[in-house]
């Protein structure tokens, strides 16, 4: 049918970006990016009269795009276009351009697909970077030189790692290399945009691999130290501690293959989180973090304050998570034992709220109803 108006309209239009890129690896996705050569407003206004009438678009008229919901889809029009940035500047200088030109400017190869909606080449993919081999290799490559990628937006190096992670894909190696490069510019980009791509870095299905990522490229060291501390191992003698930056990916990704609900992933990241401030080598018993609960919960607030992520109910649920050091996620566990589970309700004591609200996450264990089953009484 989009097509059929397409044609009518006579504007010549594409599909792009993440929506072609999911259609190739067999998902179809509600958000539909539509590029056209000349104004994406005025062409988004013309599609949808011709949908239905009743429609209201959303225009943008200052970035030159526009978009409307249509039963489930979302369509995002923009107009081609040729961007050019400017070194210590988000905001592009935009002219009017060509599908070629709109091409150039994206952020990866597998991004930078498109199908034409137009009646001479109908269906017909455009892939001038490779992006179907990229796909098909699983790996993520800039179009272009990638630190002129990386410079004209850096939250680009954060995307590459979160669709690596997403997808588990590979970064290419010169893609990586300019990562490393460009680490540091990642400080122009708002903590806002930066927090959204940790959050679905920290959303995919083996976090650890994206927070690796970050670690070997330098990002983390700019927009998550606290975390970058927890690495390493210390020895006096033959006494050594666990390096617990490993340690917390470890938990982080069991944990994740329980549950997709982002404050308990949040909670299994910051569990440790006051190890390296609390360490303590004692000769008697060796090394010892005492108090690291505590104070862990005490640096929540600050981190969530500071990554700009929501002071409300989730930070204090992320807080008494750290408080009770994790322990009521057992109750994630398969196959968590009757007397287990006892002792850890005996443990929580006043925490029982956090448990309740542990079980209204979208735990997906078979424990979960012993577990409800077991706080109703
Ligand atoms: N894009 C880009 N550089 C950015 C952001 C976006 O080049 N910093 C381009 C990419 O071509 C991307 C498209 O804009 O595919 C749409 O961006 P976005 O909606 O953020 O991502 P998707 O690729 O659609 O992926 P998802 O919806 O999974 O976030």
């Amino acid at each position: 049918q989009l097509a059929q108006i397409v044609q009518e309209i006579g504007t010549e239009a594409y599909l792009v970006g993440g929506f072609v890129r999911d259609l190739l690896l067999g998902r179809i996705g509600k958000d539909i990016d539509i590029v056209c050569v000349g104004s994406g407003v005025e062409f988004a206004l013309k599609v949808a009269q011709k949908l239905d009438e009743n429609i209201s678009v959303t225009t943008y008229r200052n970035f030159g795009t526009a978009m409307f919901r249509y039963k489930e889809w979302t369509l995002e029009f923009v107009g081609a276009r040729k961007e050019s940035y400017s070194r210590d500047s988000r905001k592009p200088v935009v002219e009017n351009g060509t599908l070629q030109d709109d091409q150039h400017r994206r952020d990866f190869t597998i991004n930078a697909l498109a199908i034409s909606l137009n009646k001479q080449n109908f269906a017909t993919l455009i892939d001038p970077f490779g992006g179907v081999e990229h796909l098909r290799k699983k790996i993520i490559q800039t179009p272009l030189n990638p630190d002129i990628t990386f410079s004209d937006d850096p939250l680009r190096m954060m995307r590459a790692i979160r669709f690596a992670s997403k997808l588990a894909f590979d970064i290419a190696p010169e893609t990586f290399e300019a990562i490393i490069r460009n680490k540091e510019r990642i400080q122009i980009v708002s903590q806002e945009r930066i927090t959204d791509e940790l959050n679905k870095i920290i959303l995919s299905d083996k976090p650890s691999y994206g927070f690796k990522l970050l670690f070997h490229s330098g990002l983390l060291h700019y927009i998550f130290p606290e975390m970058v501390e927890l690495q390493g191992v210390e020895a006096v003698g033959d006494k050594r501690h666990k390096d617990n930056f490993y340690h917390t990916l470890q938990v982080l990704d069991n944990l994740s293959e329980k549950t997709k609900d982002l404050w308990l992933r949040w909670a299994a990241i910051l569990h440790d989180i006051a190890k390296p401030a609390t360490k303590r080598f004692d000769e008697k018993v060796g090394w010892t973090f005492h108090g690291h609960e505590e104070k862990g919960a005490k640096m929540v607030p600050h981190i969530f304050r500071k990554l700009k992520l929501p002071m409300g109910e989730n930070m204090r649920f992320v807080q008494k998570l750290v408080r009770l050091h994790l322990r009521p996620i057992a109750l994630v566990k398969d196959n968590i034992t009757d007397s287990a589970l006892r002792r850890l309700l005996f443990e929580a004591g006043s925490d029982l709220e956090a448990l309740m609200q542990l079980c209204r996450a979208d735990i997906t264990s078979k424990d979960h109803q012993k577990v409800k089953k077991y706080l109703a009484n």
